[in-house]
């Protein structure tokens, strides 16, 4: 059984909370002789962080693993026992990546899991650009860099009055890029000039919606509808489910963060990997009004599915005036100072939920030896226990 069949199983076994504790507790083990040092763009994003406590695991393919980590914020407090070397770099300013990024000259392999918080095509294309013209020429050992984007390469971008006609799903790797300026389109020409000039490997990954735990993601599906849980609680209010009727009962996909950083690592190792476009889901799917259930279990509400003949009404517009609830809550419950607009992306929900028929297709992973898979439910379930391990919500 290959490793990413074995942490599939055992995340699906492990009761979410356990696999939490177990995690935040910690120690992880600082390896002694590396046979690879990553370079993790985005380090405190959704799945920045997934790859720093993945790659930094023991058996993990292609280790040891040295890593490096890059991000603007400070060193959060859930990397204080992780043995990453942290970096503090703003990657869209040239200068301060060279200075920062260039003594770093035994980067094995690049994971670039970042954007700039807004789809504009030239920023974006910045970012990426000082990364390989500052990384490539000053690391001699380079051999791999792994790309994320994501499905709206399928379906275009959230920018209101994009007009373009989505594909028709399952999304399958080889649809052709859309008629739209989208800057996963500039990442990926830049990505193959340089790997192209330069001999190197890549991989591109195209997750579906994540679930993962991290509050700096600027688009985190299970902390921001962990947040309208608990400001429901806090307000004795029903957990009202604000979205489309297609939403509610149409069949979604989503993928784990762990599960692509072990993707990711595996397009990073596994020749079969190297110079493919590959797509990333669980594996399975799940429709919301199942998922309200669970989300409404775990936080002891009373739940309020969608009813026939209403609107879809937007969280962005119900939560706008909620940061000095969120404030509240967080004193009272003693939790880790966070702000509302930081953990809690209410414009991305309102997509969610009134999107139907984003699924893609695993196939060519499969094919190509990929069989990593979680169940939806479990993976949202331990998102929630770890955000509560982390004391960012309350139980
Ligand atoms: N989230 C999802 O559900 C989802 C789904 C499918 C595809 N995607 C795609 O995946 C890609 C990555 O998004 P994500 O959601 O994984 O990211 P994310 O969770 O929002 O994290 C972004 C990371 O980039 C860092 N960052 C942003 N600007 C930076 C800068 N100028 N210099 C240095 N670091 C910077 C952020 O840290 P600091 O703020 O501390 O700098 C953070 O660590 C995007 O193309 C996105 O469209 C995301």
């Amino acid at each position: 059984m290959n490793w990413w069949w074995k942490r599939s199983i055992a995340a699906g076994q492990n009761s979410g909370k356990k696999l939490e504790e177990k995690r935040v507790n910690g120690p992880n083990v600082v390896p002694e002789n590396y046979k690879s040092v990553a370079l993790i763009v985005g380090v405190t994003g959704i799945v920045g962080s997934s790859l720093a406590e993945v790659l930094t695991l023991e058996d993990t393919p292609g280790g040891p693993w040295k890593v490096y980590g890059v991000a603007r914020r400070p060193r959060p407090l859930w990397f204080s026992k992780n043995p990453l070397q942290y970096i503090q770099c703003d990657v869209s300013n040239t200068e301060e990546t060279i200075s920062k990024l260039s003594p770093l000259t035994d980067i094995t392999h690049i994971f670039y899991v970042s954007w700039i918080g807004s789809e504009d095509c030239d920023i974006n294309a910045t970012m990426f650009k000082n990364i390989l013209y500052t990384v490539i020429p000053s690391a001699p050992n380079l051999q791999h860099i792994c790309l994320q984007t994501g499905i709206k390469h399928y379906f275009g971008i959230f920018e209101e009055g994009s007009k373009v006609k989505p594909h028709d799903s399952p999304y399958t790797e080889d649809l052709p890029r859309l008629d739209v300026a989208n800057f996963y389109h500039d990442l990926e020409d830049i990505l193959y000039e340089e790997t192209a000039k330069n001999h190197l490997t890549w991989s591109v990954h195209r997750p579906a919606m994540i679930f993962g735990f991290s509050p700096c993601s600027m688009m985190n599906i299970a902390s921001t509808l962990c947040v309208y849980a608990t400001i429901c609680k806090y307000e004795n209010k029903p957990l009202v489910y604000p979205g489309s009727k297609a939403s509610w009962n149409c069949y979604a996909d989503a993928v784990d963060a762990d599960l692509i950083a072990e993707h990711e690592i595996w397009a990073a190792v596994d020749p079969k990997a190297k110079n493919q476009v590959l797509n990333c889901n669980n594996g399975d799917v799940f429709k919301w009004k199942h998922m309200w259930k669970t989300i409404a279990e775990q936080f002891g509400l009373e739940m309020v599915g969608y009813i026939e003949g209403k609107e879809q009404v937007s969280l962005a517009e119900l939560m706008k005036d909620k940061d000095l609830v969120w404030d509240e809550i967080v004193k009272k419950h003693n939790l880790v100072p966070t702000k509302l607009k930081d953990i809690a992306a209410f414009w991305f929900a309102d997509i969610a939920f009134c999107s139907e028929n984003f699924l893609s297709s695993m196939n060519k992973n499969k094919e190509l030896g990929f069989l990593g898979f979680r169940d939806s439910t479990k993976s949202f379930i331990s998102c929630i226990d770890k955000i509560r391990a982390y004391r960012l919500f309350r139980k």
